[in-house]
């Protein structure tokens, strides 16, 4: 095969050292960890079979829909499975229940389904109903309202089938640090889950990354890991290092020329780039054709290998389809030579949560945005 204009290296060591970290945070928790959107981008497979090995004994993953559970089965058949999603209509409850996955009840719809499921099945007595009830503390998104708890909560309980039950619910701002919505929603989620008769036997679940790096008092009995075991930061305004994460997805390319541009010229599309001077000017082969973000503006930083020694030079003009264009001013940079768009490579690291930054987004979004032109290597 030919070699490809783009790539993303997949680190399985750093991926294993990241989730390492998150249990120091939170020792003694089991981890559900988290890696719905493949794996946010990554590779759900990889993730997967580099995560397994590491894996204690009722730790388990989470994705957001069936389909992604169907799939992540295919690779990981020993390990739990929770559905954040939960069923959409009752051919789904049918499979999560009788595939043994674990599955989100956030609504009340899902719990009426549930009991008429229930009904027109009598026969099944062994099956296990893997329930985590989602509770909404101040996220407004899914989640059973706190007034519905009173009967839907009993219903729950004097079903007699076997399986889990977990009381979970989820931060709408704990990646902003203090902030009172947080603080209200654990408060909050602590006095429900006391308040609820007979849940002493359940585990409780609230922290994602961010609140496995800034909630302690949040952490329960079961932690959420996602964004940090990619290596970047749940946190607004720090990068992934902060935490001691390691970056797991490097997106390279090369470069494919150097065009000499002269001053009062513009690069690119929209002409938006305009040369004070004569300037060396760096295409790159990568664009939003491979999922770069085109908002990252004039400026963001990309890393060049070039004779030897690691360069950042800042994008000159609109990212395009194919390609972007860097200035090369005081970098003696030649065709071919290897672009670090994000992550770590040559002893230097780019975080992604910089980039997003520039691009006005999240590290989230850009590993998830990583189209299928750009070939990955684990
Ligand atoms: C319910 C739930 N738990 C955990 C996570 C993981 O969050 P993070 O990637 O911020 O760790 C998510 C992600 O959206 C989620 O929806």
């Amino acid at each position: 095969m030919r070699e490809p204009h783009s790539w993303a290296d997949i680190d399985t060591d750093a991926l294993r050292h990241n989730l390492q970290r998150a249990r120091i945070c939170a020792p003694g928790r089991r981890v559900c960890a988290v890696i719905k959107a493949n794996a946010y981008g990554h590779g759900v497979h990889t993730v997967a079979r580099a995560l397994q090995p590491v894996f204690l004994a009722d730790d388990l993953f989470a994705v957001a829909t069936l389909n992604e559970a169907l799939i992540l089965r295919h690779t990981a058949s020993r390990e739990t499975i929770l559905v954040l999603r939960g069923p959409l209509d009752a051919d789904e409850l049918a499979v999560l229940v009788h595939g043994g996955f674990h599955w989100v009840l956030h609504s009340r719809w899902q719990a009426e389904m549930l009991k008429s499921w229930l009904h027109k099945h009598p026969a099944i007595q062994q099956v296990s109903l893997n329930i985590w009830l989602k509770i909404n503390t101040g996220m407004n998104r899914l989640g059973v309202p706190v007034d519905d708890l009173h009967d839907i909560w009993p219903w729950l309980q004097s079903l007699k089938l076997p399986g889990e039950r977990v009381l979970m619910s989820h931060f709408a701002t704990a990646d902003e640090h203090d902030h009172v919505l947080a603080a209200h929603q654990q408060t909050e989620f602590d006095r429900i889950v006391t308040r609820l008769p007979d849940a002493a036997h359940c585990s409780r679940s609230l922290s994602a990354s961010a609140g496995i790096v800034s909630w302690p008092q949040a952490h329960h009995d079961i932690v959420r890991p996602g964004i940090m075991l990619y290596g970047a930061s749940p946190m607004a305004d720090t990068d992934g290092s902060h935490y001691n994460l390691k970056p797991v997805m490097s997106l390279k390319a090369r470069l494919l020329t150097i065009n000499h541009v002269k001053a009062g010229d513009t690069v690119g599309y929209g002409a938006t780039y305009y040369c004070q001077q004569d300037t060396p000017i760096g295409v790159i082969g990568i664009g939003y054709g491979d999922g770069y973000p085109r908002h990252a503006p004039s400026g963001t930083p990309v890393m060049i290998y070039a004779q030897g020694k690691v360069w950042e030079a800042p994008l000159a003009g609109r990212v395009s389809m194919d390609m972007l264009t860097v200035d090369l001013t005081g970098i003696p940079a030649n065709p071919g030579d290897e672009v670090l768009l994000w992550g770590q490579a040559w002893g230097s690291v780019l975080p992604a949560d910089r980039i997003a930054r520039y691009a006005g987004t999240i590290a989230y979004e850009l590993f998830c945005q990583i189209t299928s032109r750009v070939r990955f290597n684990s």
